[in-house]
């Protein structure tokens, strides 16, 4: 059986991927910075489908957790088949405003751990000349975001880091994905502190396009028709409406 890595896969997202993942046959390993949560996904998990599921508490929005989560997946001989860089979560206010080190903590687990990450993992993949690496980036990351700067600027990096390390790869066989989803309903417009999108997908759906596609190999992929369509609004006019969605 093959074994996937999850990061912030206790809820939203990342839960709904490990629930795909569990049901195509796959070992979960979810990660979060939650001992409670991870306990209770697991016991969610593990009464649904017949894999193991592993916990791993690790708050990746500090240095050096990267290396941190890595070592203790090779303590415990676990051999990562697929990557996915899932945890992640938006502030939002005037870029003065949002808190200093909230804001440095945000951008190392939206930017730097997903580096490391795919840094550690990526040699035991070329090793085995076999591996997937999934990025979650954001339809935040095709226009800036004014009200939630670096959000969205953390969400752009992930897309043009994942294209470049695709490139990379794919000649030695490794795939590289990014998925790029549009307002979902998760926990994170609770966290950010705004209303939900009355047009957000859910979790589920999310998911189950994300695992196709991955499957497929593309390159890109953003759930959802209007997600896609509206990414051929001009970049002003899409902006024009973020500051107003994360102003109110
Ligand atoms: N929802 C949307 O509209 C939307 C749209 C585009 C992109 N995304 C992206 O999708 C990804 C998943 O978000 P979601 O919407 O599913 O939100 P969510 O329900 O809030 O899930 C976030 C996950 O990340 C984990 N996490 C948060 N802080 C962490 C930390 N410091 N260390 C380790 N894990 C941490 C959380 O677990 P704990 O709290 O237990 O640590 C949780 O499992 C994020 O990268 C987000 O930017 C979301």
């Amino acid at each position: 059986m093959e074994n996937v890595l999850i990061t912030g896969g206790t809820s939203g997202i990342g839960y709904a991927l490990a629930r795909v993942f569990a049901a195509n046959k796959y070992n979960v390993i979810i990660v979060s910075s939650n001992y409670e949560n991870l306990k209770i996904a697991q016991q969610k998990l593990q009464e649904e489908f017949p894999v193991t599921i592993t916990i791993m508490e690790q708050d990746l929005s500090q240095l050096k957790a990267a290396e941190k989560l890595y070592n203790n997946i090779q303590a415990e001989k676990i051999d990562i088949d697929i990557l996915v860089n899932n945890a992640g979560y938006g502030l939002v206010g005037r870029t003065e405003e949002i808190d200093f080190y909230g804001d440095e903590n945000m951008m190392i687990l939206n930017m730097i751990s997903l580096v490391e990450l795919c840094k550690l993992f990526l040699p035991n993949m070329y090793e085995k000349q076999r591996g997937k690496i999934l990025n979650v980036s954001s339809t935040g990351a095709f226009q800036p975001g004014p009200f939630t700067s670096t959000y969205f600027a953390s969400k752009a990096f992930v897309l043009s880091y994942s294209k470049a390390i695709r490139f990379e790869a794919q000649k030695r066989g490794i795939q590289v994905c990014t998925l790029c989803p549009g307002a979902t309903k998760t926990n994170f417009f609770v966290r950010e502190g705004t209303k939900t999108p009355r047009i957000s997908m859910s979790a589920e759906k999310v998911a189950e396009y994300a695992y196709r596609q991955l499957i497929k190999n593309k390159s890109i992929f953003i759930p959802g028709f209007i997600n896609r369509a509206m990414q051929v609004f001009p970049t002003n006019i899409k902006m024009f409406s973020i500051a107003r969605m994360k102003k109110e």
